[in-house]
């Protein structure tokens, strides 16, 4: 037959096909999640995350070093206190589990760059994301207690800060307060648009930051809104974030595409908790191939526009692209 258009020519062999491939994945360009707790000797597995655990600063090495030696770009750190009140104060405790956590890692792996989530849920005893009034997140009232919390992991030498609370006006807020305080060379990567999604429900059990009560449909997301993210994205490069965060990821590839093409600025994506489990839970089952499911969605998540991609299965990925598999 005569075909002017024949694509699988440029799919006749492996090496053929390597040559027409238009995404590949980069160590560098990995983060991995910790969850550091308060305390000593803890490596606690997190029942809904199969083989991720909840480690104090003392334990950390084991997975440090494995990182390195993959060539990991980074870590991003959850801090999980011993002390929890109405307005989060442990956030911002000087020897909090993450602000040690980052002076251990920037002293002991300096290649690593080191990011910090700040957000008040882990702190808080009711598990909001901030300061209460009449029931709801006070935004402005939450901005100080995020800009303190900012500003102590940046004193503890983070490369980088990561706003996930979703309040208004919060990168410009914490810009400046880092800037008047000398950290202007710290880098904010803002959960920029970030839904209020259910798959983050595993995370919730990690950090144990779940709220008390309600949900968090008055600061994060509607999933069904996309124009929406637009804006969020918008503003948060308008007030001097580095990096422009999507999150989830897998469901919300349209998200990510979207952002890419409207900013200038790198995109960040974070496979969350949700994802990793269903990942997980399906495989031990037998209905899916593990590894191929997590190279597929690697791929996918990079070839949407991702920058770089926050992911637990970080090491995992990089040992396909070691092998040359991905
Ligand atoms: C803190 C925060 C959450 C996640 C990242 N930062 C939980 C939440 O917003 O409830 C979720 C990460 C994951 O599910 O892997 N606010």
């Amino acid at each position: 037959m005569k075909l002017t258009e024949r694509p699988r020519r440029l799919r006749k062999s492996p090496q053929i096909r390597a040559m027409a491939r238009e995404t590949f994945v980069q160590t560098q360009k990995l983060i991995y999640p910790i969850f550091v707790e308060e305390g000593e000797n803890i490596k606690a597995e997190i029942e809904a995350m199969p083989n991720q655990y909840r480690y104090s600063t003392d334990k950390l090495d084991e997975i440090l070093e494995m990182l390195v030696k993959l060539d990991i770009g980074g870590v991003l750190l959850f801090g999980i206190p011993k002390h929890k009140d109405e307005c989060g104060s442990s956030a911002w405790d000087e020897n909090g589990a993450v602000q040690q956590a980052v002076r251990y890692i920037k002293k002991n792996y300096p290649d690593l760059v080191v990011i910090t989530d700040v957000c008040m849920c882990e702190y808080t005893s009711h598990g909001h994301c901030g300061i209460l009034e009449h029931n709801d997140v006070h935004n402005d009232k939450t901005l100080e207690v995020l800009a303190k919390t900012a500003l102590s992991h940046a004193r503890a030498g983070a490369d980088m800060v990561a706003p996930s609370d979703m309040m208004d006006g919060r990168i410009g807020f914490i810009r400046e307060k880092l800037d008047e305080e000398g950290f202007e060379n710290t880098l904010i990567m803002a959960y920029s648009a970030k839904y209020a999604s259910a798959f983050y429900g595993p995370f919730r059990e990690a950090a144990g930051s779940a709220p008390s009560f309600g949900d968090r449909a008055s600061y994060q997301m509607d999933p069904a809104n996309g124009d929406e993210a637009m804006r969020e994205i918008r503003l948060d490069s308008e007030e001097g974030a580095d990096i422009l965060m999507v999150k989830p990821a897998l469901a919300y590839l349209d998200i990510l595409y979207r952002a890419k093409q409207a900013t200038d600025r790198p995109v960040a994506a974070y496979s969350v908790s949700g994802e990793y489990s269903m990942i997980k839970a399906a495989a031990k089952n037998g209905f899916i191939d593990e590894k191929r499911i997590i190279k597929e969605s690697t791929q996918c998540i990079f070839r949407a526009g991702a920058d770089m991609l926050i992911t637990y299965y970080a090491p995992e990925i990089a040992r396909f692209v070691k092998a040359g598999e991905l």
